[in-house]
């Protein structure tokens, strides 16, 4: 269970009185995030396989990929699965996008009825796909709506609900500033920042001296998001933006040590026999949320991800990648690394109940919906 706050202390008096440490524990509102280290939202990347690995490595909250509020009113089996959320991965944020206030509104109540504690909204998607509809990031040049969004949701549920921002639309814009304390008016009790513009996209850096402007502007706790890939790195920018905790994105794919090192400061580099075998975890995890069609097709981005930066040779996961089942994938990476067979079978039995479902959907969702 996430421990609930009983008592009406406003989350900010806490924070400002608690030391930075990483492992600290903060709130939001009346959620409890066991450390300052957040799992970031990723698409077609933070399945429930990448969330529960990351709560497991040290993210004190996890979240989902952005999911479609138009796809859940319309009751699209796959936006659906994606509210399938396990009492392992919380406390999990489940995050919506979408531009009409009302149809937000019944999305929120759709995810907190799945079992999320907090429900964010993506106001930073840049992707065109999603900006030619009005959501994503294209509500930071929208304010009035954009808190109108925020505060439908607001009504519409009891969990506490955030969102998710980049600094504006244009390189440059100071956008954020103006518009992040008019969502916490409308009811956001918390604030990520990616202080990238839209136009941007990944280019440059993200400039956490923004994210400092708007720790100052709000009572509420912000969370920095954006190049955070180190422990020393984390730590400077909780110390000089002054915000409640830092997201990790990129950093985490394939690479689940980044977020133990950055927490505990234990060194990044597994062996062979761990990485294979948090691996083969990640792909049964995944085949049983998606299905084995839809699995092979993800998973095969994430042997990059978990094999290269000189951990194995370069050829290998090209190999894996032209393997046509995962079984053959599974039975070339344990002739790669043996002894990983024995690190997976102490991994399952450590969490054979995690694929504990807390919301009941139509059973046609599950494997691949
Ligand atoms: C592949 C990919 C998918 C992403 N999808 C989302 C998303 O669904 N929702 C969101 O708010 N941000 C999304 N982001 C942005 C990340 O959450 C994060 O803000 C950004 O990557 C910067 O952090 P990093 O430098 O730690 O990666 C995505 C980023 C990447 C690389």
């Amino acid at each position: 269970m996430v421990a609930r706050r009983k008592d009406n202390v406003k989350a900010a008096d806490t924070i400002s009185a608690m030391p930075v440490g990483l492992r600290s524990e903060w709130w939001i509102a009346d959620v409890r995030v066991p450390t300052r280290l957040v799992l970031a939202p990723m698409a077609g990347v933070s399945v429930q396989a990448f969330r529960r690995q990351g709560r497991r490595f040290g993210a004190g909250l996890v979240c989902s990929e952005m999911v479609s509020c138009a796809g859940l009113h319309h009751g699209n089996e796959r936006t659906l699965g994606y509210l399938r959320i396990s009492s392992e991965e919380r406390p999990l944020a489940v995050q919506i996008f979408g531009s009409e206030p009302a149809l937000m509104a019944e999305a929120a109540g759709m995810v907190e009825d799945a079992g999320a504690d907090l429900v964010d909204i993506n106001f930073g998607c840049p992707v065109r796909k999603v900006t030619k509809t009005g959501a994503g990031a294209t509500l930071l040049d929208d304010p009035e709506r954009a808190a109108r969004i925020v505060s439908a949701v607001a009504e519409a549920v009891a969990v506490p609900v955030t969102v998710k921002m980049r600094r504006g639309l244009e390189n440059g814009s100071r956008a954020c500033l103006e518009v992040g304390p008019r969502l916490v008016e409308a009811g956001a009790a918390a604030l990520t920042l990616h202080p990238r513009s839209a136009k941007q996209m990944y280019t440059g850096t993200a400039d956490h001296s923004l994210t400092a402007e708007l720790v100052e502007r709000v009572d509420v706790p912000v969370i920095a998001s954006g190049d955070v890939t180190s422990r020393a790195r984390a730590q400077a920018v909780l110390e000089t933006t002054g915000c409640a905790a830092v997201m990790v994105g990129r950093a985490a794919q394939g690479n689940p040590w980044a977020l133990r090192e950055i927490v505990d400061e234990e060194p990044a580099e597994p062996t062979r026999e761990e990485i294979v075998a948090e691996l083969l975890l990640f792909m049964r995890e995944t085949v049983r949320e998606l299905g084995d069609h839809r699995a092979t097709g993800f998973l095969k981005k994430f042997y990059g991800w978990y094999l290269g930066g000189g951990r194995f040779p370069r050829p290998f996961k090209q190999e894996l990648v032209q393997l046509a089942t995962l079984d053959e994938v599974e039975t070339r990476l344990l002739a790669a690394a043996p002894g990983a067979a024995e690190v997976l079978a102490r991994l399952e039995a450590e969490h054979e109940h995690g694929d504990e479902v807390l919301l009941d959907l139509p059973i046609s969702i599950y494997g691949g919906g």
